[in-house]
């Protein structure tokens, strides 16, 4: 099919060179120059495993290419709409300003039959605005909305084998069906599970996920701090509650919480749309879901604060990671990068190492300190804090890190490191929503 992609950040930039991988015929359009310039010239304007080469294929395939003109969607048979829908400044809401200049921008080029096609997570109500302000333009095209689940550091994966598609549709949308099978053919010919919505529907699904996803991830911490005021252990709680098929493991992993460029903005525009709705009692307990979130930010600080003895003022902090997981160098609204720049501004020395975030950390807080390794970063450290489960921290031989650092004191921010193996090697190691001491290892 040939296609347009609307905005080539993280969503449009995968999904164009995915599509093109399918052997679909793809132009990607961007705004930005910049990054449509490295785009075409098949480097990936941010970190996403396997990205660059899916680029490089696609580009040389001649499937492929990236344009700054919304004219160069005209003769295209299906549009998707892939830009973002940040958190309005100073409000909960999710601003629309980039979604509705992308339509606006798009129904000149548009023809007859042709096929809008929404990706980007809206509140409810926006398709069917859209859809007839697209009916409007007498332009004969048509809209569906096609929410997209991928999760970052797994993107292509994700947008190649989807766990499932949903397709939100108008009452009339049978040839935006026949179209949207043609797109993703080869996913459903490999039995990948089908919904068929309206609208309304398909927006809701896709910020129901999200919204339980981040309630999952805040039960987990809500019984962390439960765990931390009694002593017990929560990564044995969630081991053992997770084995019960209908809670699932997955997801439950406790530690700094949920942050990155979708939960926490979704789950806020998410509450805010529900009380333009009249439903707003609906979500209040999301306000709670944010706040328990929120809290494992300030325990980590504190954490840090009362393994050095009651103060971090002009003590030295080695931090490991800033990414808002691993696997990817997006610090939007990263706990990592959150507790670091709290950790500076209340006076200690933090030595920040992250293996691929460092720039776009900077950008946000030039006046951290980023070291390249993290030998530098932990050098005469009063203090280790791992805050992104990167491998490369997983890995870390405690016996060899433990000879180079001032005190041998470390906080696990994640639970991802062996806590029996760093304490055997004499560090004094804490996490959160586990005990203070040895007690429940002893145990095993
Ligand atoms: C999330 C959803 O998982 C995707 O399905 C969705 O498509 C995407 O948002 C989106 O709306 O675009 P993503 O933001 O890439 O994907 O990240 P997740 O893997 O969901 O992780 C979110 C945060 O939760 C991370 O900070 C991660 O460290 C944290 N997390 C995750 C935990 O603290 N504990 C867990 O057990 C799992």
């Amino acid at each position: 099919m040939r296609m347009s992609v609307i905005g080539c950040g993280y969503l449009g930039a995968v999904h164009a060179a995915s599509m093109s991988e399918l052997g679909h015929d793809v132009v990607g359009i961007d705004v930005d120059e910049q990054k449509v310039a490295a785009l075409a010239s098949g480097e990936a304007p941010f970190f996403e495993p396997g990205l660059g080469e899916l680029l490089q294929r696609a580009l040389a395939s001649g499937r492929l290419r990236f344009s700054t003109d919304l004219a160069d969607a005209h003769g295209n048979d299906v549009h998707f709409v892939a830009v973002g829908t940040p958190q309005k400044n100073g409000e909960n809401a999710a601003d629309l300003r980039y979604v509705d200049a992308a339509v606006e921008g798009l129904i000149p080029w548009l023809r007859p039959g042709d096929l809008v096609v929404g990706k980007s997570t809206v509140p409810v109500g926006t398709a069917r605005r859209l859809a007839e302000r697209i009916a409007k333009s007498g332009s004969g095209a048509s809209l569906a909305w096609n929410p997209e689940f991928l999760r970052e550091g797994f993107a292509i994966e994700d947008t190649l084998r989807p766990d499932r598609l949903v397709y939100g549709l108008a009452v009339d949308g049978g040839q935006a069906k026949a179209a949207l099978d043609e797109v993703y053919a080869a996913a459903l010919g490999a039995g990948t599970p089908l919904v068929v919505t309206d609208y309304e529907t398909a927006e809701l699904v896709k910020v129901a996920a999200n919204a339980f996803l981040a309630t999952k991830i805040s039960f987990i911490n809500a019984m962390a701090e439960v765990c931390e005021a009694a002593g017990a252990d929560v990564t044995q709680l969630a081991d053992a509650i997770g084995h019960d098929a209908r809670i699932g493991r997955r997801f439950l992993n406790a530690g700094l919480g949920f942050g990155g460029g979708c939960l926490p903005k979704d789950i806020r525009a998410f509450m805010a749309r529900a009380g333009e709705l009249g439903a707003d009692q609906a979500l209040t307990f999301l306000r709670e879901v944010d706040r328990i979130n929120m809290r494992r930010r300030e325990r980590a600080v504190d954490l840090a604060r009362e393994m050095l003895g009651g103060s971090i003022l002009g003590r030295r902090i080695a931090v490991l990671g800033l990414a808002f997981k691993p696997n990817s160098d997006d610090v939007r609204d990263s706990p990592a990068l959150n507790v670091s720049a709290q950790l500076a501004l209340q006076g200690a020395a933090v030595l920040c190492h992250d293996p691929k975030a460092i720039p776009n950390a900077r950008k946000r807080f030039p006046e951290l300190s980023y070291v390249d390794s993290i030998q530098e970063a932990v050098r005469d450290a009063d203090a280790v804090m791992v805050l992104t489960e990167w491998d490369e921290y997983r890995d870390l031989d405690p016996h060899e890190l433990g000879a180079t650092v001032s005190q041998p004191i470390v906080i696990d921010g994640r639970n991802c490191l062996d806590a029996t193996a760093w304490r055997d090697a004499g560090w004094r190691y804490r996490a959160l929503g586990r005990p203070r001491d040895v007690r429940s290892m002893a145990l095993v």
